[in-house]
């Protein structure tokens, strides 16, 4: 079908969204461009964090940072995921009151963010007033829409997923001597439920579902397709709440203390709850919301058909991440194969732990994690490419004057031979390659294309041989000096500019080292080789700062 036939086909049929985008441009503020609206998911709190966790939040926090440097506006949440019977039966095995419970794992998360440096503007716990106030109202809307029904639930649930899931979709295997049903999907056990809720008609939003996935809104475009397939082969009511006798640990649905919302809807208004609360008008739709493969269809099935129905628009965009394994195998609690990210942080410092998760993850498949890969990749990278340039460049043995030297036009002709105009051409192409790797969550990419020019400034030095330059004494051997080390500097400040939303500290360590000041880090200075180009360029003749290098320690195996 053509691209044309397939919007004309659309346009026949009536889409509660486009009204609610023709509403929303006509009154409401939305989000505007020059402000951006990141999230992660909220976190479960049976367990404490592991790098899986930290990968959905590294991923935003990037994003977040990438977008700043471009001059944004940043709101930037994330938060915990507090209600449900999971969590209650963690607090109970833990011999705490929920709230107690909560209060104390939510911490534990809020400290590991902070220690990966994950700059978040906002923290959310569903348990804070505000936010059921949020699901409270959310609820009305959708019932006021006439969206909410009352009917009988009679199938099966998941704890470990918090979803009901299909009679269709489970099957029973032997565990031992004994048959329990489990999940086909995701192999996690279910339990039989008969209960009365609250439902809401997730197939009357079929086509404006397809009509918002037809938008590219959802990336990397592969996992659109499975929510096209999803979508295609039918959608089913929703339960949207629980017996209070069932699950407590809720929000009460309105007018009807029997019930609290089921937690899904509960946590997804999370998102809602942030933008009411952080702009002053209602910062809305969410830029992109940041998830693990494993909760797609709960962002970009469930939750755009509740805010359509709730009168809200839908998200921009949904960025979706594969996940670690560990000898090729989940992780997770139950195997006892977590990685713990303090342990990383603590053995190969913030950067090198945040530099390997954006490094070596691939958004659209799943990534094995080794530790031998993390000491190659880190010894090879930061160390040995990026550090080494560094050391070499400042080394008083090849810079005595410990400035940003001058560059000449009359040397650079004399090292036409040599690759420099390869390397200036190659790095001044970095900034538009990285930007649009990064912004299209490729971060691997970006580091990838940054580390090419690197290799080829060190393969540079070596060719040019700065040291036996700097023993002789004419004029032209010194400006010749100069000009290296004013290219391979130059490459440095680029480079680093870039690599800022990944390595924010090495990344500020090196700009100090060669006398780029804090104002002058954004995205408008990176003017690429400016004395090249006849420019004016203030770093010329400065002093380097006299701070400690080397850059990355080399990790011992
Ligand atoms: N509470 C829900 C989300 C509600 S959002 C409205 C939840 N929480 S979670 O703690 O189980 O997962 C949070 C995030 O961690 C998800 O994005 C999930 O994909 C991610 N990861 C969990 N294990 C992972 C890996 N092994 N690898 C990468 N990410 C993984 O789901």
């Amino acid at each position: 079908m053509t691209a044309h036939m397939k919007c004309f086909q659309f346009n026949k049929m009536k889409l509660l969204y486009l009204k609610i985008i023709n509403r929303a441009f006509a009154s409401v503020k939305t989000n505007n461009s020059s402000s951006y609206f990141v999230t992660t998911p909220i976190f479960y709190l049976n367990g404490v964090p592991h790098i899986g966790h930290l990968q959905s939040c590294l991923y935003a926090d990037a994003f977040a940072r990438i977008n700043r440097l471009l001059g944004k506006e940043v709101i930037f949440s994330t938060g915990t995921d507090e209600h449900g019977l999971k969590v209650l039966q963690a607090a109970e095995t833990n011999k705490l009151t929920p709230i107690d419970y909560c209060d104390e794992m939510s911490s534990t998360f809020e400290k590991a963010f902070k220690e990966a440096n994950i700059s978040y503007t906002h923290f959310i716990r569903t348990t804070n007033v505000k936010h059921k106030e949020m699901v409270q109202d959310f609820w009305c809307k959708l019932d006021k829409n006439g969206h909410i029904s009352k009917g009988k639930y009679t199938g099966w649930y998941s704890v470990i997923e918090e979803a009901f899931v299909p009679t269709a979709q489970v099957k029973e295997v032997r565990e031992g001597s004994q048959f329990k049903t489990v999940s086909i999907e995701t192999g996690s056990p279910v339990e039989r439920m008969e209960e009365e809720n609250y439902v809401f008609c997730l197939p009357k939003f079929q086509n404006d579902l397809l009509y918002w996935l037809s938008k590219d809104v959802v990336k990397p475009l592969i996992f659109a397709d499975d929510l096209k397939k999803w979508i295609e082969e039918g959608l089913t009511d929703l339960s949207i709440s629980r017996p209070r006798t069932r699950c407590s640990w809720g929000v009460p649905v309105p007018n009807d203390e029997t019930q609290v919302v089921y937690v899904w809807l509960d946590a997804l208004v999370n998102y809602l709850t942030v933008g009411k609360n952080a702009a002053q008008s209602l910062e809305w739709p969410a830029s992109c919301h940041v998830i693990g493969k494993d909760i797609l269809k709960f962002h970009a099935i469930f939750w755009p058909a509740f805010l359509i129905a709730a009168g809200y628009e839908p998200p921009r965009e949904i960025f979706c991440h594969s996940h670690w394994t560990v000898n090729y195998e989940k992780m997770s609690k139950s195997k006892g194969n977590v990685i713990d990210p303090k342990l990383l942080i603590d053995k190969y410092d913030v950067d090198g732990f945040r530099y390997f998760l954006l490094r070596a993850s691939v958004p659209n498949s799943d990534t094995n994690y080794s530790e031998t890969k993390i000491h190659r990749m880190l010894n090879a990278e930061l160390c040995d490419t990026l550090g080494n340039l560094l050391s070499r460049s400042c080394a008083k043995s090849l810079n005595p004057q410990q400035i940003f030297p001058p560059f000449s036009h009359e040397a650079f002709c004399s090292l036409k031979e040599t690759n420099i105009q390869h390397i200036i051409d190659s790095t001044s192409k970095l900034p538009e390659t990285v930007k649009k790797h990064f912004l299209e969550g490729y971060f691997y990419k970006g580091i990838d294309s940054m580390l090419d020019c690197l290799r080829d400034t060190n393969a540079f030095v070596q060719h040019t041989k700065p040291w036996v330059l700097v023993k002789q004494q004419d004029t032209e051997a010194q400006q010749k000096l100069f000009t290296i080390l004013h290219t391979v500097l130059e490459v440095l400040r680029i480079c680093s500019l870039l690599l800022q939303p990944i390595i924010p500290t090495l990344t500020a360590k090196v700009l100090a080292k060669i006398g780029v000041s804090e104002m002058e880090r954004s995205w408008q200075n990176i003017i690429c080789f400016p004395s090249f180009h006849n420019l004016p360029n203030k770093l010329e003749g400065q002093p380097l700062n006299n701070d400690n290098i080397p850059l990355y320690e080399r990790r011992k195996s």
